[in-house]
């Protein structure tokens, strides 16, 4: 069983749908089951939702059972009802691993950033970096993805108040 989570959000939902695609037990983790329902609902009963929040380590257990990968795909800004990066991106992605590694989670794929590293200019760039170094402590065999910025985000950023302006 694969979790994923932020498997509602922009990337992963495409991640979830092809893993539902290739026939491979799917959960996703999301702070609001009826509305991830929603937003996944081309897939039908192929993924499975569990409620959970990143900031919340007990809610975290329930997700965890029977588990063998985690894709870590959170971020705690932008979007819906954003919890902030320090509560999210750092906390958040602490109490995810740290419960994965007690789960007995096998792999641990985390999306981090490109130039994760504790000395970037960039706030996300380091709340990532915290993130590696916690899930490098573990005995968990890891993943870094390290992106730029996604073409839809960065359209979005920079697109919208283009359009809406002229
Ligand atoms: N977008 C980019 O340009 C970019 C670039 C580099 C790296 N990344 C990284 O790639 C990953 C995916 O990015 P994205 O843009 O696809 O994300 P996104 O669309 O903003 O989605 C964020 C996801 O985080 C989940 N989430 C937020 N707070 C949570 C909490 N407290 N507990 C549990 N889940 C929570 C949301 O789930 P619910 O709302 O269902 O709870 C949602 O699925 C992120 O880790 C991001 O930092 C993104």
């Amino acid at each position: 069983m694969i979790l994923v989570a932020g498997g509602t959000g922009l990337l992963d939902r495409d991640v979830v749908g092809r893993l539902a695609g290739r026939g491979i037990p799917v959960r996703v983790l999301t702070r609001d089951v009826a509305l991830g329902r929603h937003v996944l609902a081309p897939l039908g009963d192929r993924v499975e939702l569990v409620a959970g929040d990143v900031r919340d380590p007990a809610s975290l257990d329930p997700a965890l059972v029977g588990v063998d990968l985690v894709v870590g795909a959170v971020q705690g800004f932008g979007g819906r009802a954003a919890g902030g990066m320090r509560a999210v991106d750092i906390d958040g992605n602490r109490n995810l691993i740290d419960a994965a590694a007690a789960a007995g989670v096998d792999r641990f794929v985390l999306l981090s950033i490109h130039n994760a590293t504790a000395t970037d200019p960039l706030a996300l760039s380091r709340a990532k970096a915290a993130a590696e170094q916690v899930l490098a402590a573990t005995p968990m065999h890891r993943t870094l993805v390290r992106p730029t910025a996604y073409m839809e985000t960065w359209a979005e950023v920079v697109g919208d108040p283009i359009m809406e302006s002229g």
